[in-house]
């Protein structure tokens, strides 16, 4: 136990304080009813109120109290918020009774102080395991007029600056109700000129940074798609305005959750800023019947006081440590080649069989079929749901080439979009209720398929056993779980007309529950999650698949922006990246191989180009790829990632970023640059994060340099002729 992590409740001044070594949160209980938000940063020993406003009158502010005219929650930075009680901020709940009104008034009733981390049921979260110590607060609210007890959670982890909230609402009455919005946690501040700090994307485009000023009124992200999608993933912060990757605040949110998400950050006529993150209230209607309980996603509120990169240390080391599958935290991923881009849905088994030849040839170690190898499936518009091997294109089966693989000495595995029907498949005709769709309405196409129904348990119970007989009957060691397209038409045969507000968080619960029968049955298989790429990266697919192909553009200079937005959140074992051909297939861009190799080896590397039709000297470069990427891959996946110069400057013709491991005695940097300029004769790159007071040895100029003068005077880098070029930099302390 870390007698530094602590939550107190100190009874005179009526503070709950939580802190560790790095962090204090802080709430005071106010008039023994109202939870009012006072700090959130670096560590506090003592709190005193010191910025603690004056309290001053708004003569048309709604009041409590008309006695304590200046106390108005519309001004008050509250730790979540109820809607129609004098605060007309974003509210963080809302519930609507059968009377029709949706008036809640929650105030305080008790707290409880857990030596844990909550298991949310049914839900994604940080990992309660005894590798970490934790503490959790849970407050107790209640509203005593319509009988619903709200418990807000609190979690402070030793050793992380972020606290881990949710919610939970129960219904303590006799009558059901609506909850109309339920968000995870809200957070209220002083505006001090910070800039708001968002994902943006697409398909092909994932995890482009947009930071922004903030002005008065409301700028929010979210998803109403049924994914967390690319177009926004759940994360949304505040920094200060002098923040770069290496020094100044920054206070962020990022969701645990997979489906319609909101976030958001509103400047009120005060100055003060709410920054508020849950389930996307579009679309969301829960009916809460006597009895019943209402679980909030988790969100992971991460505090920084050294920049983004400070930021991204948290999160990384959260999620390895207790996000992913503890099976997979550490373990070595194989380096796969992958069929896609190699073959599309021309493959055979012939083909196969030469693949798995070469590819065990030149130092892979798994070989992946993706799309195309069952039903009719000879494009995209068929066969999704029928998943029987393709007799045509696989004669004898997938067993041939699995005994190939093993032969090899290669592990075997395949692609799945389990969540998916195409409208000519047979399990459509067997089950036309199994589609998502709502009644009279003609359901949409999406790259030609419609979506199952994962709301009904017998959809999932149908996932489960296609799944499990492939696991169970073939020696494969990996799945690659796709989902291509999003939901229009929310709706299902089985949910009553009350309820049919219930549909896009009952779907993920139903992927939730199949992931989890899946990932638990088989602790061994590696899944990795794809959503035409990254359309789907969150953290709650995190929590079941330990890795995510995180774009299906595998431009080395696109993705150079797309992995260093991904690296925000995430650590480098969970982003894959392949090495492809060139000209590329979704820019037509020709980068040199070693750029190439370079970009994706940054990160968790596979391969998805034609090894089949290789020179000897293309066979030559991959095997030394190959080989040099097994040398550091345990440096690469498992080491600290930092960003030291973004491709989003739009000045900047370079991008770089570094891998040190934990005791900083081997580090690789990686300097990539956009177009060679004749006058650019040199590049000065300071180099953070070593130890000062270590000597390192660069090994392609042989020298000998102190952390300290990497780290302020910086390393001449020389730079290469011609676009696109890479340089890699290995340095070890001798
Ligand atoms: C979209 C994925 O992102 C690709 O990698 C590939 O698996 C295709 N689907 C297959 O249809």
């Amino acid at each position: 136990m870390n007698n530094n992590l602590s939550i107190k409740y100190d009874s005179k001044d009526h503070l709950f304080h939580l802190s560790n070594d790095k962090v204090s949160y802080i709430i005071e209980l106010v008039e023994n009813k109202y939870l009012i938000h006072r700090y959130w940063g670096s560590k506090l020993k003592n709190y005193n109120f010191s910025n603690k406003p004056v309290p001053q009158k708004r003569t048309f502010a709604a009041v409590p109290n008309d006695d304590k005219p200046e106390f108005s929650l519309e001004i008050e930075p509250q730790e979540f918020s109820c809607p129609h009680q004098g605060d007309y901020r974003e509210s963080s709940l809302e519930i609507k009774l059968q009377n029709g009104y949706s008036v809640s008034n929650f105030l305080y009733q008790k707290y409880e102080i857990l030596d844990d981390i909550p298991t949310l049921v049914e839900l994604p979260h940080i990992r309660n395991e005894k590798n970490i110590s934790a503490k959790t607060l849970v407050i107790h609210l209640i509203d005593n007029i319509n009988n619903i007890k709200l418990m807000l959670f609190y979690t402070i982890l030793e050793n992380n600056s972020s606290i881990l909230r949710s919610t939970k609402i129960i219904n303590q009455g006799k009558d059901w109700v609506y909850i109309d919005k339920a968000l995870s946690a809200s957070l209220d501040m002083n505006f001090d000129n910070q800039d708001s700090i968002s994902l943006y994307g697409s398909h092909q485009k994932e995890f482009q940074i947009n930071r922004q000023k903030i002005s008065h009124g409301k700028y929010s992200i979210g998803s109403t798609r049924g994914a967390s999608s690319p177009q926004y993933p759940p994360f949304l912060g505040l920094c200060s305005s002098n923040a770069t990757e290496h020094s100044g605040e920054i206070y962020a949110m990022n969701l645990i959750y997979s489906g319609n998400h909101f976030g958001q950050i509103e400047l009120d006529q005060y100055y003060h800023i709410r920054l508020s993150m849950g389930i996307h209230p579009d679309s969301f209607r829960w009916k809460l019947n006597p009895g019943d309980t209402f679980q909030t996603p988790e969100v992971v509120l991460t505090y920084s006081k050294d920049g983004f990169n400070g930021m991204s240390q948290e999160f990384h080391n959260l999620y390895t440590q207790n996000l992913i599958n503890p099976n997979w935290r550490t373990k070595k991923r194989p380096l796969l080649i992958n069929s896609w881009e190699m073959c599309y849905f021309d493959i055979s088994e012939e083909k196969m069989l030469d693949i798995i030849t070469s590819a065990s040839e030149l130092g892979f170690e798994l070989i992946v079929l993706d799309d195309g190898w069952f039903g009719k499936r000879n494009n995209s518009r068929s066969s999704l749901g029928d998943w029987t091997v393709n007799t045509e294109k696989f004669p004898n089966g997938l067993q041939p080439l699995i005994q190939h693989a093993q032969k090899n000495n290669v592990s075997f595995g395949i692609w799945f979009e389990p969540e998916m029907i195409s409208p000519n498949s047979q399990l459509i005709k067997e089950h036309p209720d199994w589609v998502v769709h709502v009644p009279d309405y003609e359901p949409m196409l999406g790259r030609h398929q419609l979506v199952l129904d994962l709301t009904q348990k017998d959809v999932q119970d149908y996932i489960i056993d296609v799944l499990k007989h492939y696991i169970k009957n073939y020696s494969i060691s990996y799945i690659k779980w796709d989902m291509n397209r999003h939901i229009t038409e929310p709706g299902s045969v089985t949910l009553p007309s009350e309820q049919s507000g219930e549909f896009f968080h009952r779907y993920i619960l139903g992927l939730y529950r199949i992931l989890n029968e899946l990932t638990s049955s088989f602790p061994d298989i590696l899944f990795e999650n794809c959503s035409s790429g990254g359309g789907r990266f969150d953290p709650g697919m995190t929590y079941f698949m330990p890795q995510t192909w995180c774009s299906d553009n595998s431009d080395a200079l696109d993705r150079q922006k797309i992995q260093y937005g991904a690296s925000y959140l995430y650590p480098s074992s969970a982003i894959t990246a392949h090495v492809s051909d060139v000209p590329n297939h979704q820019t037509n861009r020709i980068i040199p191989f070693s750029t190439r190799a370079s970009v994706a080896s940054s990160v968790n590397m596979g391969y998805e180009m034609n090894i089949l039709n290789l020179s000897e000297t293309e066979k030559t470069d991959i095997k030394q790829h190959l080989q040099w990427y097994k040398n550091n891959r345990d440096l690469i996946l498992f080491g600290e990632f930092y960003r030291l110069i973004s491709p989003f400057d739009s000045n900047s013709n370079h991008c770089s970023w570094m891998i040190v491991n934990k005791e900083k005695t081997s580090a690789l940097i990686y300097f990539f640059t956009k177009s060679f300029d004749v006058c650019e004769l040199s590049f000065s790159l300071k180099i953070p994060y070593l130890n000062p007071h270590y000597i390192y040895h660069d090994k392609c100029s042989d020298k000998y340099y102190s952390g300290e003068e990497l780290a302020h005077a910086g390393l001449a880098i020389n730079l290469k002729e011609g676009d696109y070029s890479a340089i890699e930099i290995s340095l070890t302390v001798i």
